[in-house]
């Protein structure tokens, strides 16, 4: 865990980080971000000590950082920045192996970090261990430059906006590579962006700095939900949370008193109940709720004229939903079942409310759910 209490830096009577407080969890991508000249670089600097406080501690695991020796510090915390500066006299091999070699790693400990590093990657070892960096795309030197930070193994990396240089394709596929690995090895990640997206799809947690503070620090969904302050609202956009199906509950959406009928009515007093509320199907409901199935206008009109009840033709294999799923599975089980409706119901499948395709065009707009008709 890394921990900054009450961290200020001053340059003459500028204040770049103001009393800051904040608690950075292990193994997670934590992402700071916010207006250029908020204090991002400042206090990621401060991290692996490039640059020190003017007052208050950083601790890792309770230890407070000001009383390590600086460089071997800074040697067990990776670094990588935007302009990624590979050494042009070495070759990529040795590049990736810089912080092993300080630490005087044997040459086989090293050869065999740098495959594995180079395979992780997708660049394959007898291809690129012995080219020099002029010879490698932007976006493969910028690998070389993350592996690299990832060479002693260090606990932390810190990442400051290290794809903003890279063309769409290469960041995308770089950003996916830090997902796996973060999952993969589970290292802390400090990372800096100006890219909300980007910090949305990285995060577990985002920092929104201001000012040389922080707004507010959270999950991307809560960040999205419960904007704590207008700025974080306006930075990340209202718009925003439209596009993410996923981070949309269902219970925020959902209409949450359908129209219900019990199983022992007739299909004359369905039909009579369609009518009068509007709707071309009814959720049929056992006393307390309990859900039973759906009863459709069709299914009503097929059996109609026969004196027959709602639990002799009610559809019961019908795909439900928790109420906390979010709005993509249930996209998915309208395009894969393709049905226009699904039920919201709780652990004692006790009906909750019902997502239709409407209400998710009023919610999403109307690119964000094709095909089939109306429920
Ligand atoms: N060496 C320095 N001397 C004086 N002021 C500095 C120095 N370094 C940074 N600052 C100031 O401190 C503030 C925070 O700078 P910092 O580099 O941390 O911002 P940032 O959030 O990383 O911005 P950007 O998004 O543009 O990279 C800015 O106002 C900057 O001008
Ligand atoms: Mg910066």
């Amino acid at each position: 865990m890394l921990t900054f209490e009450n961290v200020t830096k001053n340059y003459g009577n500028d204040t770049a980080v103001d009393a800051l407080d904040m608690t950075i969890e292990s193994g997670e991508i934590t992402v700071l971000i916010g207006p250029s000249g908020c204090g991002k670089t400042t206090t990621l600097r401060m991290i692996n000590r490039l640059i020190e406080p003017s007052s208050g501690h950083i601790y890792i695991d309770g230890v407070d950082i000001g009383k390590t020796d600086p460089v071997e510090h800074r040697r067990n915390i990776g670094y990588v920045i935007q302009q990624i500066a590979l050494f042009p006299h070495m070759t990529i091999a040795e590049n990736i192996a810089l912080v092993p070699t300080l630490k005087k790693w044997s040459e086989q400990k090293k050869d065999e970090r740098v495959d594995e590093l180079l395979h992780f990657v997708g660049m394959p070892p007898e291809t690129f261990k012995q080219r020099y960096p002029h010879e490698l795309s932007g976006g493969q030197q910028q690998r070389i430059g993350v592996i690299r930070a990832l060479a002693a193994d260090p606990d932390i990396i810190l990442m400051d906006e290290p794809f903003s240089a890279l063309d769409p394709i290469t960041r995308i596929a770089l950003q996916e590579e830090l997902i796996e690995m973060n999952n993969t090895l589970g290292k802390t990640i400090v990372f800096v962006t100006h890219d909300i997206d980007e910090a949305l799809k990285l995060a577990g947690r985002i920092a929104v700095m201001k000012d040389g503070k922080i707004v507010q620090l959270d999950t991307p969904e809560n960040l999205l939900r419960n904007p704590a302050h207008g700025f974080v609202e306006e930075f990340i956009g209202k718009d925003r949370l439209l596009r993410r199906p996923e981070l949309i509950q269902v219970r925020d959406i959902m209409i949450a008193e359908p129209v219900t009928i019990s199983p022992k009515r007739t299909l004359t007093q369905a039909l009579e109940r369609m009518r009068e509320r509007k709707v071309d199907s009814l959720m049929v409901v056992e006393k307390e709720g309990r859900f039973v199935g759906v009863l459709t206008a069709g299914d009503v009109l097929d059996h109609f004229g026969r004196s027959m009840v709602v639990s002799e033709v009610v559809r019961t294999n019908v795909n439900r939903v928790p109420e906390d799923s979010n709005v993509s599975e249930v996209l998915a089980i309208m395009s894969t079942e393709n049905v226009g409706y699904v039920p919201v119901v709780s652990d004692e499948n006790i009906l909750r409310g019902l997502i239709t395709r409407s209400s998710l065009i009023n919610v999403l707009g109307h690119g964000v759910t094709n095909g089939g008709g109306e429920a």
